[in-house]
């Protein structure tokens, strides 16, 4: 019986190193697939990464865990754009200094990093700078997909007022010569972004909804499409190397985030508790306001005109032979809701909120509930 219990201890221990052992290798093995998984995808370059779109799509590529780099400028135009490239570089990504209008630059960087991604998001201002890159990216030669500064409407479908065309017309002039020199691309078409559309903030989830007064677009009743800035780098990282986006355009349509202005009205109206009037916006003011050519706040008011008046985003369906709507392609996925954004605000009024209370200032209070909701749409 003590000969038989020590055999069974025997056993016991070798199959407990031979279990332990198992999950060792287990273990090594799954990190060397999942370290292989992230090598195999693609390197990419984000260029734009301090900015409004490009900080969305910098943080979610490296969610994704894929070898990320980021050009910057040799200075920084501001201490928070300094602390955007510190906290990218703390999680990982690998900062090269530069600008793209330096084509000799550009090459070898490419070269030298092994970048099979170039992600640009250049602001309005700086769209034709892109030329340059794209001729390095041709030049190159080794690059799999370049996704251009778009991250807004189809440029050669829509047709807003001056002075947003002259921004469409120089897009599609990067989008002519990508196509011209046989570059791999991808337009990411994301529509709005999901916040308060004002028609004169260029950056408007920045800002929070309005407490005073709603300026209704119109009747209000013209539907858009609203996307979270994290679903904005989410699924342009997912599309970034996707064989089903090769030289196409992919269209962000979110069902769940179709809404038209009084819609959001309500909605915002819902989570602040109070009911605020609502003034109309007119075609007429739009226009005048786009007609003011102020830079960049005119730009935005045309586009709101093109998007809140003439339904720039939903007049079409997408069903050419070049185009995808990203819900078709990552149907598992799901997409923050503007309810969920909007409780972002809510968050964000309650934390300043307590901030004045402990340094002891006053605020009007807005009776607002915090009432944290992480919905999501498929
Ligand atoms: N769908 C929407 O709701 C929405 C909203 C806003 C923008 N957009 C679109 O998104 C794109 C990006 O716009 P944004 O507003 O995010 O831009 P942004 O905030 O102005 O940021 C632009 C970025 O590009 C960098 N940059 C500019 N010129 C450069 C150059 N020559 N070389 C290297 N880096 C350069 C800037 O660097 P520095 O930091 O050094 O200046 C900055 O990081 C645009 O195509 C815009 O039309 C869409």
């Amino acid at each position: 019986m003590h000969i038989l219990r020590s055999r069974h201890a025997q056993f016991s221990k070798f199959q407990f190193l031979e279990r332990e052992l198992f999950c060792f290798l287990f273990r090594r093995e799954m990190t060397v697939i999942t370290a292989s998984v992230a090598a195999s995808k693609g390197r990419v370059l984000i260029i734009g990464a301090t900015g409004f779109i490009g900080q969305f799509v910098a943080e979610a590529s490296l969610d994704s865990g894929r070898a990320t780099f980021v050009l910057a400028r040799s200075f920084y135009a501001s201490p928070s754009k300094a602390k955007t490239i510190k906290s990218l570089q703390d999680k990982g990504a690998t900062v090269l200094h530069g600008v793209i209008k330096d084509q000799e630059l550009m090459e070898r960087l490419l070269k030298e990093h092994e970048i099979e991604i170039v992600i640009s998001a250049v602001g309005g201002a700086n769209i034709l700078d892109q030329l340059t890159l794209v001729r390095a990216i041709k030049a190159v030669g080794t690059i799999k997909r370049f996704l251009p500064s778009e991250f807004g409407h189809d440029v050669d479908r829509a047709d807003p007022v001056e002075p947003g065309l002259t921004m469409y017309k120089e897009k599609r002039e990067i989008r002519r010569l990508i196509e011209e020199c046989g570059v791999p691309y991808t337009y990411i078409l994301c529509n709005s972004i999901a916040s308060w559309p004002y028609y004169d903030n260029t950056h408007p989830s920045e800002v929070l909804p309005p407490l005073d007064q709603f300026q209704i677009y119109g009747d209000g009743t013209v539907k858009a499409y609203f996307v979270a800035g994290s679903d904005i780098g989410k699924f342009t990282m997912k599309a970034a190397d996707d064989f089903r986006t090769l030289n196409k355009s992919v269209h962000f349509r979110p069902s769940c985030n179709c809404l038209n202005i009084n819609e959001l009205a309500s909605l915002w109206e819902k989570k602040i508790g109070r009911v605020l009037p609502r003034v109309t916006v007119t075609e007429e003011d739009l226009l005048a306001a786009a007609g003011e050519n102020v830079i960049p706040q005119s730009i935005v008011a045309s586009f709101t005109h093109d998007i809140f008046i003439k339904g720039c985003q939903v007049n079409f369906s997408i069903d050419g032979p070049d185009e995808v709507e990203v819900s078709d392609l990552y149907s598992d996925e799901s997409f923050r809701t503007v309810d969920a954004c909007f409780d972002d605000f809510v968050m964000k009024m309650e934390i300043d909120r307590r901030k004045s209370a402990n340094e002891g200032i006053t605020t009007k209070n807005h009776g607002v509930e915090v009432l944290p909701i992480t919905a999501m749409c498929a």
